[in-house]
Parts: C-alpha cells; structure tokens; sequence
C-alpha cells in the first residue's frame, strides 16, 4: 500500500451490533460485546499501516435515549475496554482521547476517561479519538459558547478559531470516514471536519468489520481525486480528470 497516500485521519461510524446480534437470535448486548472486539483489532490495524488519526463513534449524544440497560451495557463495555486496554496503550504508543460532552458521563467513566487520557498523552504512534457523548452540533454551540466567553467579537470570528475551540483542536480533519452496516448517513458525527472528507459505505455490519474490509476502504480512497473545490492538478481542468487520485493532496 502506498505510504504516501494513507489517510491521516480515519473517522468511523460503526454500526449495526444490534442487528448483528438480532440476526442470531442473541441479545443486542453480544453485538456490543463483538464490537468491541473488533475496535482492538481496526486500531491495531490503522496504527500498523501509519495512520495517526482514528475516530471511533463510539455513543452518540442521541444514543443516551435508548433503554438503559443498553445504555449501561455499552458503559460498562468501555469502562472494561479502558481499564484492560490501558497498559496496551502504553506499549502500543497509542494516545487516547474522548471527544463529546463529559457532563452527561458518569463519574467513574469520566474519570477513567481522565486517567487514560492523562498517562498517555505523550504517546505519538496513533491518537485513539473515542467520540463518546457525542454529537458534531452539540460540539459546535459548546465551541461557539467557549468563544464568547473568551470575549471573543465577531471580526475574530474564523475557521482556524472555530476549529481551535472544538473537542477536536490539535487534530487533522478526517480524510476518510467509514460507516458500516448500509446506513448512508453522517448522524452528527464530525459535522464541522467533514467538510472535505470522502466517504465509504458498506453494508457489513460493524461486528463483521475486519482488517481485510479497512485496507479495501483505504484503497478505494486512493482512487478518489480530492479536489477540494478546485481543479484536479494532474488535468488543469476538470474534463478528463477522473481517477487521477491525489491531485492536490500536496496543498494540505
Ligand atoms: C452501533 O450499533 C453501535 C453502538 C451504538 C455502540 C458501539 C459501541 C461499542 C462497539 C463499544 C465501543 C468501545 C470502545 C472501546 C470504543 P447499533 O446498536 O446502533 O446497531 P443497530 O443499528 O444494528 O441497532
């Protein structure tokens, strides 16, 4: 696979454990129980292959409407991630990271969260950015309220700023984002750093998810010309420029 052209960043939707197990006869929580499986291998995976970014849309802010057995099952599903995957982490040199809103978490998974956070936050190999709690509108107005009170006025109002207050800041836009299971659908993930993203749709369900499936998403993005609202470098126009790939990934 060529080095140069791996996204950065790789944001994934994963979808479709309560189907999964639904489709087995089996409870909805061993669909989550598989997931969580395959969140060790994709990671592993992504860190191999040189990826530095890898968003996973572990909980919705939505997702705190289900019923609360659910909701408790997929809590105590990351609580038991973190606490057995942390001296993995270490090794690893994986930093992890929560975006979303911590004020709806319990406290015991806030502080987890915080624990993990802070003892790996030198780690450089892959950053582990775990969107809990989260919803892209929701990040927006926190960010836009973060600004005001900073005294900041509407001339120093930009992207770079906007960017700057998110869960997000620090963090390169995702390049590739992943959802699984057919839904064809952003719901609320990344709004804002989406902008320029491409996307890729597949109808396995996120239990089914494997490595196999990741390099075959990786390589259809290689085939894409991102043009980012300008003309393909290769062409000089935009007739005639399919498939020449990555035309201006040099203007990042
Ligand atoms: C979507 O399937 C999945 C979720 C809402 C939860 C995913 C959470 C995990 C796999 C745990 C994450 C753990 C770590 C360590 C990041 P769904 O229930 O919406 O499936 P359905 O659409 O088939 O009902």
């Amino acid at each position: 696979m060529e080095k140069r052209t791996i996204p950065r960043h790789i944001g994934i939707i994963m979808d479709g454990n309560g189907r999964w197990a639904e489709m087995r006869g089996l409870p909805r929580f061993e669909g989550h129980k598989r997931g969580v499986q395959r969140v060790k291998e994709i990671t592993e995976a992504a860190s191999g292959i040189g990826v530095e970014v890898l968003s996973l849309y572990a909980f919705s802010i939505e997702n705190w409407m289900r019923p609360e057995d659910e909701v408790s099952v997929i809590m105590g599903l990351l609580e038991e991630s973190l606490k057995g995957e942390f001296l993995n982490f270490i090794k690893e040199g994986i930093r992890f990271r929560v975006i979303g809103n911590r004020d709806k978490l319990p406290g015991n998974i806030k502080s987890i969260i915080e624990g993990v956070e802070q003892a790996t936050d030198k780690n450089n190999r892959l950053v582990l950015q775990c969107a809990l709690s989260y919803g892209g509108r929701d990040e927006i107005i926190r960010a836009i309220r973060k600004a005001i009170n900073k005294g900041l006025t509407p001339e120093d109002i930009t992207e770079e700023r906007i960017s700057g207050f998110l869960d997000t800041a620090g963090m390169p836009d995702p390049d590739l984002i992943v959802r699984t299971s057919g839904e064809q659908r952003l719901s609320n993930f990344l709004l804002w750093q989406s902008a320029y993203s491409e996307f890729y749709f597949t109808n396995t369900l996120w239990p089914d998810f494997t490595k196999e499936e990741l390099l075959e998403a990786i390589h259809e993005y290689q085939m894409r010309d991102r043009r980012f609202g300008k003309v393909s470098n290769s062409s000089g126009s935009l007739a005639g420029s399919g498939g020449s790939g990555f035309g201006v990934r040099s203007a990042f």
